[in-house]
């Protein structure tokens, strides 16, 4: 064998992080077969063309007994990777798909339909406008580019809990109509050395020509700021291939980015956005139309006070604020009587009080 093949055998197995072997041409044909059962990978792989080279050179040496054993373990190990693979692979229109993260197959993504985005928000004004903004500027992205413009195509969104940074999301691409992925950050974060910032890549490249909303979710877990001293070695890795993508981001959709705690995210991180916008919790008037659009199905009393009941709820997430009214609908509903009351909404502000954690 000779002297570079045997070197680039050794970074290819530190790649796929066997243990290294110091290869050299007393190598006993047991470690040659335990090698070969952990190589995978598929036919055009670099690591499968040395492993075929080997066996070619074990063959041309005489060994035809190992040659054609390595052989039999290459070749299942290529068709059960390739069948493993194949399976989950979802390809999505324009020759873009989603990746598998290497380790479990998991996709790196998942696409939501368009008919389950939730859309139907409430939120103050100066906000409804600058998401408006957002959705109003890739409307017209064709006649921006007439004068060399574009449109907002990298969005942070934060803010506390429960207020809407997801849903926003879902709402955006609900409203431009363009579909919409979640990226899985459990299945980009791998504990195998380099993989998690190469399967973030990998989700970029994959969808480069694919017009989609893709959202970053609570991304915070891992665009922590790079001075915290306990996500070294392989969070800075994905940090930092996080910022290079982010700069060269330039795919036909919206890439959304959440978090909730804005205060800890590196700075440099922050800069790439074209657009931060904080989704805040609901002032008086918003909680007023929460409640009142979340009972929309059943009667409200008239003599409902929700200015009394509103003022319990300040400084309340939207999501408890609609939970308060879905509790108040359902008392109403389990008495029969069909008809939402003060004393209704009272219980469930009441009930609620203890999940608020101001
Ligand atoms: N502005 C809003 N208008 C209407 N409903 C809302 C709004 N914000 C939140 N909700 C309700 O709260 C639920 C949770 O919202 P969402 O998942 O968007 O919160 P989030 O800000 O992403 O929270 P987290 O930080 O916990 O991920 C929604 O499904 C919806 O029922
Ligand atoms: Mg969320």
């Amino acid at each position: 064998m000779g002297c570079s093949k045997l070197m680039y055998l050794n970074s290819k197995i530190l790649q796929f992080s066997v243990p290294l072997l110091l290869l050299n041409n007393k190598m006993n044909q047991d470690l040659l077969i335990r090698l070969f059962k952990s190589i995978e990978g598929e036919k055009n792989d670099d690591i499968i063309k040395v492993a075929q080279k080997i066996i070619d050179d074990e063959t041309i040496k005489g060994h035809s007994k190992l040659a054609d054993r390595l052989k039999n373990i290459l070749d299942k190990n290529i068709s059960s990777h390739e069948t493993f693979h194949k399976e989950l692979k979802t390809l999505l229109p324009n020759g873009a798909f989603i990746p598998t993260d290497k380790r479990n197959n998991i996709p790196l993504a998942t696409p939501i339909n368009q008919h389950d985005l939730r859309h139907e928000m409430i939120l103050p004004v100066e906000v409804e406008n600058k998401i408006r903004r957002i959705e109003g500027e890739f409307t017209a992205r064709e006649r921006l580019a007439l004068f060399g413009l574009k449109p907002k195509k990298k969005v942070l969104l934060y803010g506390s809990p429960g207020c809407g940074k997801s849903m926003s999301a879902e709402r955006i691409a609900w409203t431009i109509g363009l579909p919409f992925l979640k990226v899985r950050l459990d299945a980009i974060i791998s504990s195998y050395l380099g993989e998690s910032a190469s399967n973030l890549k990998k989700l970029f490249d994959s969808l480069n020509n694919y017009p989609c909303v893709l959202l970053l979710d609570e991304f915070d877990y891992i665009a922590k700021t790079r001075s915290n001293g306990q996500d070294v070695g392989e969070m800075h890795r994905i940090v930092n291939i996080l910022l290079n993508l982010l700069e060269d981001y330039d795919a036909p959709g919206i890439l959304i980015a959440t978090t909730n705690i804005e205060g800890t995210i590196d700075k440099a991180i922050f800069r790439r956005f074209d657009d931060i916008i904080e989704i805040p919790k609901p002032g008086k008037e918003e909680i007023i139309r929460l409640l009142k659009t979340t009972i929309s199905t059943i009667e409200i009393d008239k003599k409902v006070k929700f200015s009394s009941i509103a003022t319990k709820l300040e400084n309340y997430s939207a999501a408890l604020i609609v939970k308060v009214a879905q509790d108040a609908a359902k008392f109403s509903v389990i008495q029969n009587r069909k008809i939402v009351s003060q004393e209704d909404l009272e219980k469930a502000v009441e009930e609620n009080r203890l999940y608020n954690s101001k």
